[in-house]
């Protein structure tokens, strides 16, 4: 099986929590269940919880169907679903689309409407495979023969519809002929690198090295790095761009040894409503994430922890911003712009 897929009224998702090494399943029979799975990683990845929270709002009509309930409590549903984690914008504009396609149709049967909004989400789940072939395709201009290319966190299939953005374009590089090389970054405290990137690479034979998240500057010192590829989960339109925590850091020792920092990310990524990354939410999650590692305390219980899920990376550090629409350079302020339909 895929790592979704929605099948007789129901949402079936991948824990993604528990991989490499289990492969189980989480089903989401409700709305809440899929808030659920958002909000506690089972999914994760800024695309791939837009298509969940679109299939949210589905599961949240056959409710109103079932239920006998008022068309409109829809929007009580998409509210929920709003407000399972702030950063990636990939949800509200997912949520958006869900909401316009319902004001459109809401003089219909409920019957047909369900129908319709299971269409919707059906789109944005394709469009985004789509978009993903196109980020990898642009992308792989950009990869040099004999690459060692350096990500962080997950920005792959498991993040999206299909295929990946950032691991998208390094797939297509491998796939296109070139001989390329990966560093991943472990990613703590999730470890998104270290479970899930490493496992799609080794996956599809794309050699691979994980490297604690603290060794990125010493591998740039060394030379081993000629570019470094990260996803993002919210763009604003001076470029600045919010990713997994971490990636900050990395782009200011990208720019400082001189290497080329791509972020490769769908349109649906770039909030057109802000100007800066100053604007963007920056999600804190639950310290016990970094309190505790595999089940066994690490901190002392009189130590305090901060746990920031992202941060934002500064346009200035960025070389290009790779999109489903070409591949986006400074001034970004203007070049962004010319993305929006
Ligand atoms: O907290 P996560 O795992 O949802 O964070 C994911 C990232 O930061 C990804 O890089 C981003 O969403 C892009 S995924 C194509």
């Amino acid at each position: 099986m895929k790592h979704f897929e929605f099948v007789n009224d129901r949402l079936i998702v991948l824990d993604q929590r528990k991989l490499p090494f289990q492969k189980e399943y989480v089903v989401c029979k409700t709305y809440q269940d899929t808030y659920t799975a958002i909000k506690d990683m089972i999914i994760r990845g800024a695309p791939l919880i837009g298509i969940v929270a679109a299939y949210g709002v589905v599961l949240g009509f056959k409710e109103i169907i079932e239920k006998n309930l008022e068309k409109d409590k829809i929007h009580d549903v998409i509210v929920h679903l709003s407000k399972s984690r702030p950063t990636a914008v990939n949800l509200f504009w997912a949520l958006d689309r869900m909401k316009s396609t319902f004001e459109r149709i809401k003089d219909m049967d409920k019957i047909e409407i369900y129908k319709q909004l299971l269409n919707e989400a059906k789109k944005i789940e394709s469009e985004d495979k789509n978009i993903n072939r196109k980020i990898a395709e642009y992308g792989n201009q950009l990869i040099k023969e004999n690459s060692n290319i350096l990500t962080h966190c997950n920005a792959g299939a498991l993040a999206t519809g299909g295929y990946g953005t950032a691991l998208g374009v390094i797939r297509e590089a491998h796939f296109s002929g070139k001989n390329v090389h990966v560093y991943v970054d472990e990613t703590r405290p999730y470890l998104q690198g270290a479970r899930l990137t490493a496992f799609e690479l080794s996956e599809d034979g794309i050699p691979n090295t994980v490297i604690c998240d603290n060794m990125a500057g010493y591998l740039m010192k060394l030379g081993k790095v000629d570019c470094v590829i990260v996803g993002a989960d919210r763009i604003a339109l001076n470029g600045d761009t919010a990713n997994k925590i971490g990636t900050y850091s990395l782009s200011v020792l990208a720019k400082h040894h001189g290497i080329p920092f791509y972020i490769a990310a769908p349109t649906s990524t770039i909030d057109f409503s802000i100007s800066s990354g100053d604007e963007i939410p920056i999600e804190e999650r639950d310290e016990d994430e970094v309190r505790i590692f595999n089940g066994q305390k690490i901190v002392p219980d009189t130590s305090n922890v901060f746990n920031p899920a992202f941060d934002v990376t500064p346009a200035e550090n960025i070389t290009a911003i790779i999109t489903e629409k070409g591949i986006v350079y400074p001034p970004f302020k203007q070049n962004i712009l010319k993305l929006k339909d």
